[in-house]
This record gives structure tokens, sequence and C-alpha cells, in this order.
């Protein structure tokens, strides 16, 4: 994959006038950047290292690239510097399957998020217990949290992962979720799921662990067990107070528990999450930690 990343990479870089690339869902002109001198230096960017200065121009380089191997992705002139996980083939080849599987269009700031998230996973190895996902949505995260678990165990069929879902979209927002959330409610965001969605998009992982329901009811369902990796990504205040209730104590020593939409790199749009992250901090004396794509996360010690 590598080798043809960088053949790839040369062909764009090297030619030079009207180069035109199709890919997928939206058309790249390159010629744009190729005339601005853009990809050249991100060429020799690469191969010398980073350089803040180039940082901008490297980011289109490897989007182009992304596009160039990887048909679903959508190239943006997003700026972000968060961008360095693309040159991590091995990341971008398994986001990229999960983008098929669950049929959903790419985003940079999710494609940055699920890196780190995949890094945490990855960094819990050896800690005894299971993984879970409190908000499944169509099982993009799921898929990529049984992919590195195989990584681990070759033989790993997703039978030590646990996902909760209503798949019947957001629980109610209340006061402290502010405006976004309500929008979002009322026009039925994340609805366009089910059970044998989620189970089409792991269907490599035949073994996984697939509760329906609304949270914290739900829980009662769950077997009781350790866990070491769990991702809440539930969006609003009340459930994703109770995720961190139920899930932290049962975290094994060493055990990471992430949140996502952490604003202002979520755009400050989901206030509900900030609020149960801040509270469970406090009732909970645990500290946390930010990172600058909106993830957030709990060790546990
Ligand atoms: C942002 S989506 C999850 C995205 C997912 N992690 C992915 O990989 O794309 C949020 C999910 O939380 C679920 N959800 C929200 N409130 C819930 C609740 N109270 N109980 C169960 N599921 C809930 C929604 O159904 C939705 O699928």
């Amino acid at each position: 994959m590598m080798v043809r990343n960088l053949s790839i990479f040369f062909k764009l870089a090297y030619f030079r006038g009207d180069y035109r690339l199709d890919c997928g869902l939206s058309t790249f002109n390159i010629s744009r950047y190729l005339s601005a001198g853009w990809l050249d230096i991100g060429l020799s960017n690469i191969f010398t290292g980073n350089s803040t200065h180039f940082f901008v121009r490297r980011t289109f380089v490897s989007q182009a690239l992304q596009a160039a191997t990887v048909p679903n992705f959508e190239v943006t002139t997003e700026v972000t510097d968060h961008a360095s996980h693309q040159l991590i083939p091995e990341y971008m080849e398994a986001y990229g399957a999960g983008l098929k599987k669950a049929k959903m269009r790419d985003m940079p700031q999710r494609r940055a998020r699920f890196f780190h998230l995949t890094q945490m996973l990855q960094i819990t190895r050896g800690v005894p217990g299971n993984t879970a996902e409190a908000g499944v949505f169509r099982g993009l995260s799921s898929f990529l949290i049984c992919h590195f678990l195989r990584r681990e165990i070759a033989t790993s069929n997703g039978e030590t992962h646990f996902m909760i879902d209503s798949f019947e979209g957001l629980s109610k927002p209340v006061e402290k979720d502010g405006k976004f959330p309500v929008k979002r409610h009322e026009e039925g965001a994340f609805t366009h799921t089910s059970v044998e969605i989620v189970q089409e998009t792991l269907s490599d992982f035949g073994g996984v662990n697939i509760h329906k329901g609304w949270i914290p009811k739900v829980f009662a369902e769950l077997p009781e067990q350790k866990y070491r990796f769990v991702h809440i990504d539930v969006d609003v205040y009340e459930p994703t107070l109770a995720s961190f209730r139920y899930f932290f104590p049962r975290m094994s020593p060493g055990g990471i528990m992430m949140c996502d939409d952490f604003g202002p790199w979520a755009k400050n749009n989901w206030p509900g999450c900030i609020r149960a992250v801040k509270e469970f901090a406090d009732e909970s004396g645990q500290a946390y930690a930010v990172m600058n794509t909106g993830n957030v996360m709990f060790i546990k010690r």
C-alpha cells in the first residue's frame, strides 16, 4: 500500500498541467494546486520531515493521495492542523473500509477523531477486560475497534466487543444540551440505522454483541464484566453522564474511557457533552484530557 501511495504521489507531484482526479463523491482539481506549486513543496517536505511552515501544503498533498487510493473519500479544502494520521496507510485503509461498509461519507474531523480513538485503544493492549461502544449509529467506529482488536489477536471475531444503541436516534435533549441537539432530535438525526445495518457493517466480525435499547435502561442487559476500553458517543447530556457512571467503575486499571463531541472542536454544538464530562470529573475526582479533535478521555488508575 505504501508503495502504491508513493507512486501515485510521484505522479501527482511531477505531472504538471491540467490533471483532474475523479474520486467517488467529488472531483478534485489538482491543476490549481500544481500551478500554485503546492504539491512540489509537499513532496520535498514529506522526505525532509515535518515543518509547520509547509504544513497546510502537505495536508493538500495527503488529501489528494487519499482520494487516489480510496474512492469513498471526499476531498475538501478544509485546512486542519491534525492531518498527520493521513500518512499512516494502515489506519487510512481500515477507515476507508469502514466507510464503505457503513455507507458513510468521509469527514476530515471524523477521520482524525477516530484515528485518536484507535490509537488510544491500542495503548490499552494487555489491560484485562472487554471493549464497548455506547452510541454506534451505523457501526463505523465499532468497525475500527474490531479491526484493531484483530490486529492484536488474529482470531478475534469481535466477541469481546459490546455495542449499545437505541437504533432510534438521540434521546430527548434537556436544557443543558442547548439548541443544536434539539434541532437534530427534531430532524430525526441518526435514525437511518438498525441492528441489521450494523450487523452488515460488522459482518467481518460475526461475534460482536449488539444491545438495542435506551441508555441507561439498556445497561441492565449487559453482563457484569470488566472493560479495557470504552467509547461513548451518544451526543447528549443525560446518556453521556449515565454512560460514564456505568462504565467507569467497571474499567480495569490502565483502561481508557473516551468520549466524543467535546467543543470547541465539535463546533460547540454539543454543550451537554462538555457538561457531562465536567460533572463526572467533579463527582468522581478524575482528571480528563481533551484532544484537538473533540475526543476526551479518562484513564482508570
Ligand atoms: C453520533 S452517533 C454515533 C456515531 C458512531 N459512533 C459512529 O461510528 O458513527 C450517536 C448515537 O447515539 C445514539 N443514542 C443517543 N442517545 C441514546 C440513548 N439515550 N440510548 C441509546 N442510544 C442513544 C443514537 O441512536 C446514535 O446512533
